[in-house]
């Protein structure tokens, strides 16, 4: 027989052969385990950090079913072109998170974002649409689904400019008339002293929320132009008297320029509550 015949070292040789070929098939078959988990975990990554933010964001509202309002939420999107999303599509996602009426603290904004955050943070006295529950949970996300598909995507998503009916631009549309259509009392609006228009007649205040208010339930509107050294525009400003020719009528205006370390200096009185700052 052949094998019988094969020497000691002629084993031994075949044997270490063997045993190379083991090990490197073991290598490749990890490696290959390894690069299918990472993948795997790349491609869900998105998704999963996307409705981890959202349902950590809504927990913050004590006693929210966030996976109920998670679920309402996709409803709205999942399935459809990106950039053919009704506004009415969220319709039951707003009906099940409302915005209540606060009177006298919502304050809306134009072009002041990072400012206006940045006040209502540090002072609860004020309420931006960004500040309620669902303002909060898509504050500065992306999202959309596609067609023939049952997944949400965070990336590679038409955003506010691409289409006038994505599915970003629609859930704000639609969140910030319902916002404004629960704004009761005095009315605060932070607008930018630093641009040509402050009131712009395109924004999303122009066009969906100073139509809202309705007298006698909005008794005032307060204009806060946040100015910086080298500010542009005064409360002066044609823009503004657009603003105020727009108001429904009975509702008072009023328009201040407040310089913005003013407003950044602004520090609650614990004896008073809610401070004046401007
Ligand atoms: C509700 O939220 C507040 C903070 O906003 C927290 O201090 C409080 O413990 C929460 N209550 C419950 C019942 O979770
Ligand atoms: C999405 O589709 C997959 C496969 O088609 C299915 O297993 C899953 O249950 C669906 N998920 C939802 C939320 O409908
Ligand atoms: C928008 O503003 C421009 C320039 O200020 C003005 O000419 C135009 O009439 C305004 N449009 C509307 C719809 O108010
Ligand atoms: C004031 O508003 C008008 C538009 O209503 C604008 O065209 C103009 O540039 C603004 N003025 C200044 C000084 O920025």
């Amino acid at each position: 027989m052949q094998r019988a015949e094969s020497g000691p070292a002629e084993r031994i040789r075949r044997r270490r052969r063997l045993v190379g070929i083991g090990v490197a098939v073991l290598v490749l078959v990890l490696l290959g385990v390894v690069v299918a988990v990472a993948v795997t975990l790349s491609l869900r990554g998105n998704t999963r950090t996307f409705k981890e933010t959202f349902v950590a964001r809504c927990e913050d509202f004590n006693g929210t079913d966030c996976e109920k309002i998670w679920g309402l939420f996709e409803e709205a999107y999942v399935g459809r072109d990106p950039c053919k999303v009704p506004v009415a599509a969220y319709g039951p996602l707003i009906a099940a998170a409302p915005f209540p009426p606060k009177c006298n603290q919502r304050i809306f904004w134009s072009k002041t974002k990072a400012v206006v955050h940045d006040f209502t943070k540090k002072r609860k006295c004020f309420e931006t649409v960004e500040d309620t529950l669902l303002g909060s949970v898509l504050d500065g996300q992306t999202w959309c689904g596609k067609e023939g598909s049952n997944e949400t995507f965070a990336t590679g998503c038409p955003g506010w400019t691409d289409c006038e009916t994505s599915a970003v631009r629609s859930f704000w549309n639609g969140a910030s008339a319902a916002f404004a259509d629960a704004a009761c009392g005095d009315v605060t609006v932070m607008l930018n002293g630093a641009v040509a228009t402050p009131f712009y007649n395109k924004s999303v205040f122009a066009t969906i929320e100073v139509p809202r208010f309705r007298s006698p339930k909005v008794r005032s509107l307060k204009v806060v132009l946040v100015t910086q050294e080298n500010s542009l525009t005064s409360c002066e400003n044609e823009s503004l008297k657009d603003l105020q020719r727009k108001l429904d009528g009975g509702i008072t205006y009023s328009c201040k320029a407040v310089p913005e370390a003013q407003i950044n200096d602004c520090i609650p009185d614990p004896e008073k509550g809610c401070p004046v700052c401007w």
